[in-house]
């Protein structure tokens, strides 16, 4: 899976979430106790902004309709969504988060 690099990343506050560009993705990204979670910024009910969204308990929680996806899995948690989240591997280091993102 290709390595993609964002130099100069500026972690949100926790329980808050951001986005980058990748490789025509949008993703959404929160760091939790140093470790970065990525994943599609669309939710999978009906596509609303995930990175407007907060972060509890380990889960994503969509600004629209209340759904919660897993952050580590992306697995829901409570609906209304069904779809799982797709995820991708993220690691924060000295500034610079690393993605591993499909082209
Ligand atoms: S769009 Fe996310 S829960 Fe409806």
């Amino acid at each position: 899976m290709p390595t993609h690099r964002v130099p100069g990343f500026t972690a949100p506050a926790p329980g808050d979430l951001t986005t980058v560009d990748v490789a025509g993705r949008k993703l959404a990204v929160t760091v939790e106790d140093g470790q970065a979670y990525a994943f599609d910024d669309a939710c999978t009910h009906m596509r609303c902004s995930l990175s407007g969204g907060e972060v509890e308990d380990g889960a994503v929680i969509c600004p629209c309709h209340f759904a919660a996806f897993d952050l580590a899995t992306g697995a829901v948690r409570s609906g209304p969504a069904e779809e799982p989240l797709r995820c991708y591997r993220a690691q924060l280091a000295d500034g610079t988060l690393v993605l591993e993102v499909p082209e």
